[in-house]
C-alpha cells in the first residue's frame, strides 16, 4: 500500500485535521512514511492566516516539484486545508506539479480521491465545495500513530467562524459556524478515554459561539436521550458550557481543556464553570488583539477594553492561580504610538502567562487590507520588539513564582529536547521538564518546582512521590 506524508503549518485546528486526514488514510491501508523523501504522497496543510504562513508552504511545494518530483514521478502532491480553501485552482495554474488541492471542508475525501490519483485515473482534483454536515467528519484519531496510546487528545467540536474580524480570512478559509452536536462530541470524548487519553482541548475557531447558530434542525438538547439529567435541569447555561458539563461527566478524564473562545461571547457561566468543575483546568487562551479601544472597534472584535479587563478580574477571582494567555496583533493600519501604548498598558495590567504576537498581515478580501495608513514594516518591528519585552519579562516573573511550589502535573511524555527527561504539564498549562521514567507516562503526579526558565519549569518529582 502506498505511504504518505502529511505536513501541517499553522494552529491546532490544522493539527488536528492533519490527523483526522491520517486517521482515515491508515484506515484504508496507507502507511505513514517517516519523511517526504520516501513518501508515495506528500499532502501539505496549510495555513492563510498571515502571508508568511503561506509563503512557506508555497516554497515547500515549489521545492518538492522541483527536486524531487523529477527523481519520483509517481509521487502524488497535494495541498489542503485553508491556502487550498481560498486559492483552489489558482495553486495548480502556479504549480503545474500539484496534483490535489483539497478545501476545508473535503478533510473525508481526502482517500477517495488518492485513490484515484494513484490509480491514474484522474490527473487533477481540486474541491473546495461548501459541505453539509462536514463538520462532524473531523473525528477520526491516529493517537500519534504509536503503539502507546496518547494521553492528550485534540476534539473538534464545530467549524467556521461568524465574527469576521476586520484583518481575519478565517471566515473565508473556514465558512459559516457549524457546530457539532453534544452527544456527538461526548461519544468521540468517550472513545478518546477509552483508549487511554486523559485530557481532551476542545477545539474551535470561536468556541463560545459553539451552537449558537447550524444546529441540525433535528437536534433538540432537551430531548435528546443521552443528555445527561443535570444538563436537562441547566439548559439556560450556554451551549457552550452545556457541553464542557457532559464532557466533564466521562468517566476516566481527568483534565478538559479549550481553545479558543472569544471574549465578545464569553459569559458569567463560563466563568463560573472553572469554579463548579473541577476537571476543567484553570488556563484560559483568550485572544485580545489589542489594549485600545479604538483598534478593537476597527478590527470589529465587540468588545472594550475595560470588558476584557472585566472578563480577566472575574477568572481570577473564581481561580487565582488561572494561566491566562492571548493572541495580540502589532500594527493594525492605524494604530498610533498612543494605541500601542495603550497594548503595553493592557499587557501589564493583565499578565499574562505568555502572549502571541503577530505582526499585521493584510490578507485579501478582508476590510482591514483597504484600510488607510497600513503601517510601514520597520514601526511594526519596533513595536514588536517593545511587546516581546513586556511579555517576556512579565511571563517570566509569573514563572519564577512556581520556584519551590509543588504543582500536579499530567505526564504526556519524553522531553522534545531531551529523550532522557520527561515532560507534563501543570493544571495552567505551564511546561514541566524532569528526570521521569517512560512508565510514568499518561499519569497525574506532584511535582516540586525547582528552577524556572523561560517559558519552562523544571521540576523533581522524587520529593513528594516515592
Ligand atoms: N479564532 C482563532 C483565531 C485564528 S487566527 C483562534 O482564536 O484561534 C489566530 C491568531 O492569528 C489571531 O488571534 C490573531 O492574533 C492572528 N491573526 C489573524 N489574522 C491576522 C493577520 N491578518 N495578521 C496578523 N495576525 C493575524
Ligand atoms: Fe478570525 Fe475573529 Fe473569527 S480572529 S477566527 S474572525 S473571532
Amino acid at each position: 500500500m502506498p505511504s504518505v506524508f502529511i505536513k501541517t503549518y499553522g494552529c491546532q485546528m490544522n493539527e488536528r485535521d492533519s490527523e483526522a486526514v491520517a486517521a482515515q488514510l491508515v484506515a484504508k491501508g496507507y502507511t505513514i512514511a517517516a519523511s517526504e523523501k520516501t513518501a508515495d504522497v506528500v499532502l501539505l496543510n496549510t495555513c492563510s492566516v498571515r502571508d508568511n504562513a503561506e509563503q512557506k508552504a508555497l516554497m515547500k511545494m515549489e521545492n518538492l516539484a522541483g527536486n524531487f518530483r523529477k527523481r519520483r514521478p509517481d509521487v502524488v502532491l497535494g495541498f489542503m486545508g485553508c491556502m487550498a480553501q481560498s486559492r483552489g485552482q489558482e495553486l495548480i495554474d502556479k504549480l503545474p506539479d500539484v496534483d490535489l488541492v483539497l478545501g476545508t471542508q473535503k478533510f473525508h475525501r481526502a482517500a477517495e480521491y488518492l485513490d484515484e490519483l494513484l490509480a491514474g485515473r484522474q490527473k487533477k482534483i481540486v474541491d473546495v465545495a461548501e459541505e453539509q454536515g462536514s463538520e462532524g467528519t473531523i473525528k477520526e484519531h491516529l493517537l500519534n500513530g504509536t503503539a502507546k496510546s496518547a494521553v492528550t487528545a485534540f476534539v473538534s467540536i464545530m467549524q467556521g467562524c461568524n465574527q469576521y474580524c476586520t484583518f481575519c480570512i478565517v471566515p473565508h478559509t473556514r465558512g459559516e459556524e457549524r457546530s457539532r452536536t453534544i452527544p456527538d462530541i461526548v461519544a468521540e470524548c468517550r472513545e478518546l478515554v477509552s483508549r487511554g487519553v486523559k485530557e481532551i482541548t476542545l477545539l474551535g475557531q470561536i468556541v463560545t459561539s459553539y451552537g449558537k447558530r447550524g444546529w441540525s434542525p433535528s437536534f433538540s438538547l432537551s430531548e435528546h436521550p443521552q443528555t445527561p439529567d443535570t444538563l436537562k435541569r441547566g439548559l439556560q447555561l450556554s451551549p457552550f458550557v452545556q457541553l464542557i458539563e457532559a464532557v466533564h461527566e466521562i468517566d476516566g478524564l481527568e483534565r478538559i481543556r479549550f481553545t479558543s473562545p472569544h471574549p465578545k461571547g464569553y459569559g458569567d457561566d463560563l466563568v463560573a464553570a472553572y469554579a463548579r468543575l473541577p476537571k476543567l483546568c484553570e488556563s484560559a487562551h483568550l485572544p485580545v488583539q489589542s489594549g485600545s479601544d479604538r483598534v478593537l472597534k476597527l478590527m470589529h472584535r465587540g468588545y472594550t477594553r475595560e470588558r476584557f479587563l472585566e472578563i480577566i478580574r472575574k477568572l481570577r477571582a473564581a481561580k487565582p492561580d488561572i494561566g491566562l494567555t492571548t493572541d495580540i496583533i502589532v500594527g493594525f493600519p492605524g494604530e498610533t504610538e498612543e494605541d500601542f501604548e495603550q497594548t503595553l498598558s493592557l499587557a501589564r495590567e493583565a499578565e499574562f502567562d505568555n502572549a502571541f504576537l503577530f505582526k499585521y498581515s493584510p490578507r485579501r478580501d478582508t476590510p482591514a487590507a483597504a484600510m488607510p495608513d497600513q503601517l510601514a514594516e520597520d514601526v511594526i518591528e519596533a513595536r514588536h520588539a517593545r511587546l516581546l519585552e513586556v511579555i517576556n519579562e512579565i511571563g517570566a516573573r509569573r514563572y519564577r513564582k512556581l520556584v519551590g511550589e509543588r504543582v500536579q502535573i499530567l505526564v504526556e511524555g519524553p522531553s522534545r529536547n531531551n529523550d532522557a527527561r520527561m515532560t507534563g504539564r501543570t493544571r495552567c498549562g505551564r511546561i514541566v521538564v524532569f528526570d521521569g521514567n517512560a512508565r510514568h507516562r499518561g499519569e497525574l503526579m506532584d511535582v516540586k518546582i525547582e528552577r524556572a526558565g523561560l517559558f519552562t519549569l523544571y521540576g523533581d518529582p522524587a520529593v513528594v512521590n516515592l
